[in-house]
C-alpha cells in the first residue's frame, strides 16, 4: 500500500524535491506504431573524401584492406552499425552526375568536375556496380537520387531498368553486359535534390509537374515490386514546399516527400567543429531540437492531404555542420565529431521514433569524413565518431513498437535559452524487450531521473552509456577510443519503478527484460 502511495506522489509530481523534476511514464502497454528501420539510414555523396579517398581507394590498393576497392575496415564497421539504407551520389552532386559515365570498363569512363565540391576532376572509377555492390556487403538498401536538374527523364527512366529489370530490355543488357546478371532490386529513389536550390532554382509549382513527368518514366515495368519515389522536399520550416507537393502532385505517383535540415547556428559564421563556447553549444542544442517543431509541423501539412498516412516524411540529410578543419579544402567539408554531435544525434533519432508514423525513412549526412560522419579516415587509419557509438546503441529500435512516453524534464538553461534537459523515446522489439533511449543534453549538471513503468513486469534492465569529460572531446587518430560506450549499472529497479541519475551530457540506452 505504501509503495503504491509512494508510486502515485511520483506519477503527480509531489515526491520529487527541488533539482528532482525529471519524469518519465512509460506506457508498456500502449504502443500502435513501428519505428522503420530505415529511419537508420546514411548518406554518401560524391563530396570531399567521403567516395575517393574514404570509402573507395581503388582496385589496385595494396596498403588498406579492401574489397574491390572499397576499404574492408569501413564495410566492417557499417555492417556492425545496421545502416538500414544508403543514399547515393548526392546531394547536389546527384543533379550533376549521369550515371552512365560510371559503368563499364573503368579505363575507358569520361570523367567529370565536381562542380559543387572543390572542383575537382574525378574518373568515375567509382560508380552504379561499386556502390550497389557496397550496399550488398554491409547489407543495406541503396537509396539512388536522380538527376532532375541536369538530367533527362530517359535518363533516370534507364537508370530503374539498369538496376531493376530482370531481362528483356536494352538496359538489363547493358547491365549483364558489364558483369551483372540479377538486377540489384533498388527500391528508394529520389526525384532531384534540394530543387529550391542547388537542384534547379526550381518553384514547388514548376517542380511538381516537373517530378509527375519523371516519375511517370520511373516504374519497374513488371519486375516485381513497387518503387519508393521520394519527391526532394524543404528546406527546414518551407511548409509552403510541402503544401505545393502534396496538393499537387497525384498520391499514386508519390511515396515520400523529403525534408532536410541541418543544426546549424548561423550559414556565415558555423563555427568551429571543436573549439566551441558552451554558448555555441546551446545554439546547436537548440536547433537540433528543432527537429521536433519541423517534423510536427510538416506532419501536419501532409495529414491534411494524405490522413491515412500512406506518404512518409523523408528527413534524408540532418545532422550538424560548422567550419571545416583549419587547413582542409573548405569545398570538402571535413569536420571533427565532438560529444555535441553525440547530443544531436541521440536527440533526433529520439524525435524520429516519436514521430515514427510519419518519419519513416532519415538520412545522417554524411557517412564517412563529410559533415557528421560516422566514420573518420586517415591514410590506413579509420576510427569510429561519438554518432557512430549513438547509432550503434540505438539500432535496438529498428523495426519495433514505438512506445508512447510522458516526459517531465528539468531545463537545461544557458543565459536567456532553456531547452529541455532530457530526450527519451521507448519501444519494444519482437523478443519483447523494452529499449529506453535517454539524452542528457546539459553538460553541467547530472539529471536525477525516475521512470514509472506501466504495463511493464521487468525481471531486470541492462544498460550501456556514451559521456565525455567534456562536450567538446572527440576521437582523434591518436586516441581512438577516448569516447567509445560503457556499461551503464547505476540503475535501480523496484518493482515498476526505474531511477537513475545521467551525467552531464551523457547518452544512455536501456534493456528491460
Ligand atoms: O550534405 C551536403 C549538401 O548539403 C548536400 O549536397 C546538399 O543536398 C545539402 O545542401
Amino acid at each position: 500500500m505504501l509503495k503504491k502511495i509512494i508510486l502515485l506522489l511520483i506519477v503527480l509530481g509531489m515526491g520529487a524535491g527541488a533539482g528532482a523534476q525529471n519524469r518519465i511514464i512509460l506506457n508498456a502497454d500502449g504502443g500502435r506504431d513501428t519505428i522503420s528501420r530505415h529511419i537508420y539510414g546514411h548518406f554518401a555523396e560524391h563530396l570531399g573524401r567521403c567516395i575517393y579517398g574514404g570509402f573507395y581507394v581503388g582496385e589496385g590498393n595494396q596498403q588498406i584492406p579492401n574489397q574491390a576497392g572499397v576499404r574492408s575496415d569501413i564495410l566492417a564497421a557499417l555492417k556492425n552499425l545496421k545502416v538500414a539504407n544508403l543514399r547515393w551520389p548526392g546531394g547536389c552532386f546527384a543533379d550533376t552526375y549521369h550515371w552512365k559515365d560510371g559503368i563499364g570498363p573503368k579505363d575507358k569512363r569520361p570523367s567529370i568536375t565536381n562542380v559543387w565540391w572543390g572542383g575537382v576532376t574525378e574518373d568515375n572509377s567509382f560508380g552504379t556496380h561499386d556502390f550497389l555492390n557496397l550496399c550488398e556487403a554491409i547489407g543495406a538498401e541503396p537509396y539512388l537520387a536522380g538527376n532532375v536538374g541536369s538530367g533527362s527523364v530517359q535518363e533516370l527512366s534507364d537508370w530503374v531498368a539498369y538496376t531493376n529489370q530482370e531481362t528483356g530490355s536494352p538496359m538489363s543488357a547493358l547491365r549483364k553486359t558489364n558483369g551483372r546478371e540479377k538486377p540489384w532490386g533498388v527500391n528508394f529513389w529520389g526525384v532531384g535534390n534540394e530543387v529550391w536550390g542547388c537542384g534547379g532554382n526550381m518553384k514547388p509549382e514548376y517542380y511538381a509537374n516537373i517530378y509527375r513527368q519523371y516519375a511517370t518514366f520511373m516504374s519497374n515495368w513488371g519486375s516485381g515490386g513497387q518503387l519508393f519515389r521520394v519527391a526532394s522536399g524543404a528546406n527546414s520550416s518551407d511548409y509552403n514546399w510541402t503544401e505545393v507537393l502534396l496538393r499537387d502532385i497525384p498520391h499514386n505517383m508519390l511515396e515520400g516527400v523529403a525534408l532536410h535540415h541541418y543544426s546549424v547556428i548561423d550559414w556565415n559564421k558555423k563555427g568551429s567543429a571543436t573549439a566551441f563556447s558552451e554558448e555555441q553549444y546551446c545554439k546547436t542544442l537548440s536547433e537540433a531540437l528543432r527537429m521536433e517543431e519541423l517534423v510536427t509541423r510538416h506532419s501536419t501539412i501532409m495529414d491534411k492531404y494524405d490522413p491515412a498516412k500512406k506518404i512518409a516524411l523523408v528527413v534524408d540529410e540532418w545532422g550538424g555542420w560548422y567550419d571545416v578543419e583549419p587547413g582542409t579544402n573548405p569545398g570538402f567539408l571535413f569536420q571533427q565529431n565532438t560529444m555535441r554531435d553525440a547530443m544531436i544525434a541521440g536527440v533526433t533519432l529520439n524525435i524520429f521514433h516519436r514521430h515514427c508514423d510519419r518519419v519513416r525513412v532519415a538520412n545522417l549526412a554524411q557517412t564517412v569524413n563529410v559533415l557528421q560522419a560516422v566514420v573518420l579516415t586517415e591514410g590506413e587509419k579509420m576510427l569510429l565518431t561519438p554518432t557512430y557509438h549513438v547509432l550503434e546503441m540505438y539500432n535496438v529500435h529498428q523495426d519495433a513498437l514505438s512506445l508512447p512516453l510522458d516526459i517531465r524534464t528539468n531545463d537545461y538553461v544557458f543565459g536567456k535559452q532553456k531547452l529541455p534537459a532530457v530526450s527519451a523515446s521507448a519501444s519494444r522489439d519482437k523478443a519483447g524487450r523494452v529499449h529506453i533511449s535517454l539524452v542528457n543534453i546539459d553538460p553541467n549538471r547530472p539529471q536525477e531521473l525516475t521512470v514509472v513503468l506501466r504495463g511493464l513486469q521487468a525481471a531486470g534492465v541492462t544498460g550501456r552509456i556514451l559521456q565525455a569529460a567534456k562536450v567538446q572531446d572527440y576521437n582523434s587518430f591518436e586516441q581512438p577510443d577516448r569516447i567509445k560506450p560503457a556499461d551503464f549499472k547505476a540503475i535501480t529497479l523496484r518493482a515498476e519503478l526505474l531511477t537513475l541519475s545521467l551525467p552531464p551530457a551523457s547518452v544512455v540506452v536501456l534493456e528491460l527484460r
